[in-house]
C-alpha cells in the first residue's frame, strides 16, 4: 500500500493496564468510556463482564456484530436502558431513542426528507454555513477552538434546513453550546440502573442535565410555534405531512419537537465532530492537508458545487480515515428485549450487547497498522478487500444513521471550503484528547491556530 501517512500515529488514550474490574470499570466509563479496555480488547473476539444482575457483552467481530444489529434486529433493536434515559430529556420519544412500533412508524417518518436523492436542495444551507464559519477563521486573532466552531456551523446548517434563512444565526451557537453543558452534565453510565435497582439518586445528579434539557427543548419548541403550522421549509413540512395508512399525522406536537431536536443535536452532533477530527488530523500532518489542498484546486474558485463533491476522492478518503480512527458515536449499546444466545453466552432479557466501533476500527485482526493515519485505506482496491461489517461509523442494520448521505455531504462541503482557503496547527501547549461520553469529543475542545493558504 502506498501511503503518505504510514507512520503517524494520532492521538489516542493509553490502554487501561489490565482489564478492571466490572465496578471499576463503571466507575471510569462514567468519565471516559475509552479508559476502560485493556490492550488485549483490540484482539479479542466476544467479551463480557457481569454486574450484579447483568451480563454486558462486547461483539468485537464482523460476524457477531451482524448476528446482533442485523441477523437478529427484533431481538436487539432496543438501545440501552441508560442512552434512552440520558436522552430522553433532550429528545423525548424521538426516532433515535424508541423501539417497537413506535420506533418504526418515527423512523418512516424521518428518513424520506433525508434520502440522498434530495440532497441537492440542501447544499445551500451547507454553502452558507461553511462560508460563514470561513468568515469566522478568517477573523480569528488567537487560537479556535474548532470544535465549538464546528458544532456551531454544523447546528446553523440544520436550522437553516429545518426553518429556512429568518434564524438568527446566534441561535445555532446557542443551541449548540447548551448541548454540549448538557453531555457535561449528563450521567452516562448509571450505575444503580446498570444493576438493575432503581434510580434513587437520579434526581440529584440530573437537575442540572434536566434545566439544560428544558432549555433546549423551549428555543426550539419557539421556533417550531414562529414558523406556524404550515410554514418552514419543505423538510419541516414533510415532516408534519408524515402520516399512518388511515390517514391520521405520525408527528404533531410534543412528537414532532422531538424529532425536529433530534435533527439538531443527533443531525449536528456527528458531522461537528468529523469535522473536528479531521481538522486535528490536517493540522498535525500537514502533508495530507497539502494533498486535499492540490485536490481541491481542481474546482473553480467559490463554493464547492454539489455534483463537484464525488470528484473529491482523496478528501473524502480523509474524512473516512478520520471517522475510523475516532468514530463519533464510538460505542452502540443495546438491551435485548427476550432471551439469546451468543456463542457461548447466554444472554437474558435485559442484557447489554455493545458494537464498539473504536475497538473494531483499530482491532488488530482486522487492520493493518491499526491506528496510523493511511487515509489510502479507503481508496482503489484496499477500499474494496475491506471486510463487511468491520467499519461502522454511521451505525449498522435497520437502525443504521437515517442521515448518513447528508451528513456526508455537509462535511464534504465544509471541509473544501475550509481546507482549500486554510492551514491549521496545533495551538502551542494544547494536547488533543479523545474523550467518550455520549459520543467521542476531544476533552476541552480542539484548540488550533488557523492561518490564510
Ligand atoms: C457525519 C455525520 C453523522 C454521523 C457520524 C452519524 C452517526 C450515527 C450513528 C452511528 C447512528 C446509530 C447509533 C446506534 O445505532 O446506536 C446514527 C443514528 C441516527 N442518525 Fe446519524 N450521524 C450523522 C449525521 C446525521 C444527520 C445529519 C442526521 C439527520 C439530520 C442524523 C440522524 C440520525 C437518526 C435519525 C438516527 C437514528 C436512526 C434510528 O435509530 O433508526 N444523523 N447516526
Amino acid at each position: 500500500m502506498s501511503d503518505l501517512a504510514a507512520d503517524f500515529i494520532p492521538p489516542m488514550p493509553a490502554p487501561a493496564g489490565r482489564a478492571p474490574s466490572a465496578l471499576t470499570g463503571l466507575l471510569r466509563a462514567r468519565r471516559d468510556v475509552l479508559s476502560i479496555f485493556p490492550a488485549d480488547a483490540y484482539r479479542r473476539q466476544v467479551f463480557s463482564t457481569r454486574l450484579p444482575g447483568r451480563l454486558i457483552l462486547v461483539a468485537n467481530t464482523p460476524e457477531v456484530v451482524r448476528e446482533v444489529f442485523v441477523t437478529k434486529h427484533d431481538t436487539y433493536q432496543r438501545k440501552s436502558r441508560f442512552l434512552e434515559d440520558a436522552l430522553r430529556p433532550v429528545v423525548g420519544g424521538s426516532c433515535f431513542i424508541a423501539w417497537g412500533n413506535d420506533w418504526a412508524e418515527r423512523r418512516e417518518a424521518v428518513s424520506p426528507p433525508l434520502h440522498p436523492s434530495g440532497l441537492a436542495q440542501f447544499h445551500p444551507c451547507y454553502v452558507q454555513a461553511a462560508e460563514e464559519t470561513a468568515e469566522d477563521f478568517a477573523r480569528a486573532t488567537g487560537p479556535v477552538d474548532v470544535a465549538a466552531a464546528f458544532a456551531t456551523g454544523i447546528t446553523r446548517v440544520l436550522l437553516l434546513a429545518v426553518f429556512g434563512p429568518d434564524v438568527p444565526r446566534e441561535e445555532a451557537a446557542v443551541i449548540a453550546e447548551t448541548f454540549t453543558a448538557y453531555q457535561d452534565a449528563a450521567e452516562v453510565v448509571d450505575l444503580l440502573g446498570l444493576m438493575g435497582l432503581p434510580d434513587m439518586l437520579g434526581w440529584l445528579t440530573r437537575r442540572r442535565a434536566n434545566r439544560l434539557a428544558r432549555e433546549l427543548r423551549g428555543r426550539v419548541g419557539r421556533l417550531l410555534e414562529a414558523a406556524g403550522p404550515d410554514g418552514g421549509t419543505p423538510l419541516l413540512r414533510a415532516l408534519r405531512a408524515a402520516h399512518r395508512p388511515d390517514g391520521s399525522k405520525v408527528l404533531t406536537g410534543e412528537r414532532l419537537l422531538d424529532e425536529v431536536v433530534m435533527f439538531l443535536l443527533a443531525g449536528a452532533e456527528g458531522a461537528a465532530i468529523t469535522l473536528t477530527w479531521t481538522t486535528m488530523l490536517a493540522a498535525l500532518h500537514p502533508a495530507t492537508a497539502d494533498r486535499v489542498a492540490e485536490e481541491l484546486a481542481i474546482l473553480p474558485p467559490g463554493p464547492p458545487a454539489f455534483d463537484a463533491l464525488p470528484r473529491l476522492t482523496y478528501m473524502r478518503a480523509v474524512i473516512q480515515e478520520s471517522m475510523r480512527l475516532y468514530p463519533p458515536v464510538a460505542v452502540f449499546a443495546r438491551q435485548a428485549v427476550k432471551p439469546d444466545r451468543i456463542r457461548r453466552w447466554d444472554v437474558r432479557k435485559d442484557d447489554i450487547v455493545l458494537a464498539v466501533p473504536w475497538l473494531l476500527h483499530r482491532h488488530e485482526h482486522l487492520w493493518d497498522a491499526p491506528n496510523a493515519f493511511r487515509p489510502e485505506r479507503f481508496l482503489g482496491d484496499a477500499a474494496r478487500q475491506r471486510q463487511r461489517f468491520s467499519y461502522l461509523p454511521f451505525g449498522i442494520g435497520p437502525r443504521i444513521c437515517a442521515g448518513a448521505a447528508f451528513g456526508m455531504t455537509e462535511v464534504s462541503v465544509f471541509a473544501a471550503t475550509l481546507f482549500r482557503r486554510f492551514r491549521f496547527a496545533l495551538a502551542p501547549g494544547f494536547t488533543p484528547q479523545p474523550n467518550c461520553r455520549l459520543a467521542l469529543r476531544p476533552k476541552g475542545g480542539m484548540h488550533l491556530l488557523v492561518s490564510p493558504r
